[in-house]
């Protein structure tokens, strides 16, 4: 196996690694900025944010546990620092930062449904004005 230390820990994309089956002798890109939409594999959404994906082989057909915290000291293996106070804080980091996006999108929701909701009633209060011109407005 070919491995080389990045130089930054990119982001953490799961609390646990990745079970992948890999192929001996096949080169396989190793996504170490984490923003990759192929995980745990680059994408190539990396491109100028100063991260470079990690190219690795392995030498025999099997799973292997990829790094899902970036925290790894042997990129892209799974070294268990998930589990240690570095791996577990960045997780938590990562599920305040998820729970602060989807408090604002549902924030945005709430006030779309509550914008959506005048609109229907502006409009049930226009055809009720309509209807009543048509009826008595002769
Ligand atoms: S997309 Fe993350 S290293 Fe390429």
């Amino acid at each position: 196996m070919a491995n080389e230390t990045p130089t930054k820990t990119g982001a953490l994309t799961q609390g646990k690694p990745y079970a992948v089956e890999l192929a001996p002798g096949k080169p396989y890109f190793f996504c170490t900025c984490g923003e990759s939409s192929n995980q745990p594999f680059c994408d190539g959404t990396h491109k100028g944010s100063g991260f470079t994906p990690k190219k690795f082989t392995v030498e025999e057909a099997k799973t292997y546990y990829l790094c899902g915290c970036r925290e790894s000291a042997n990129l892209p293996f799974c070294d268990g620092t998930h589990r240690k106070e570095a791996g577990i804080r960045k997780y938590n980091e990562f599920l305040l930062k998820r729970n602060t996006e989807l408090t604002t999108k549902l924030a945005l929701l709430d006030k779309k449904v509550k914008l959506t909701t005048a609109v229907a009633a502006a409009a049930a209060g226009v055809a009720i004005v309509l209807g009543a011109v048509r009826l008595y407005g002769r």
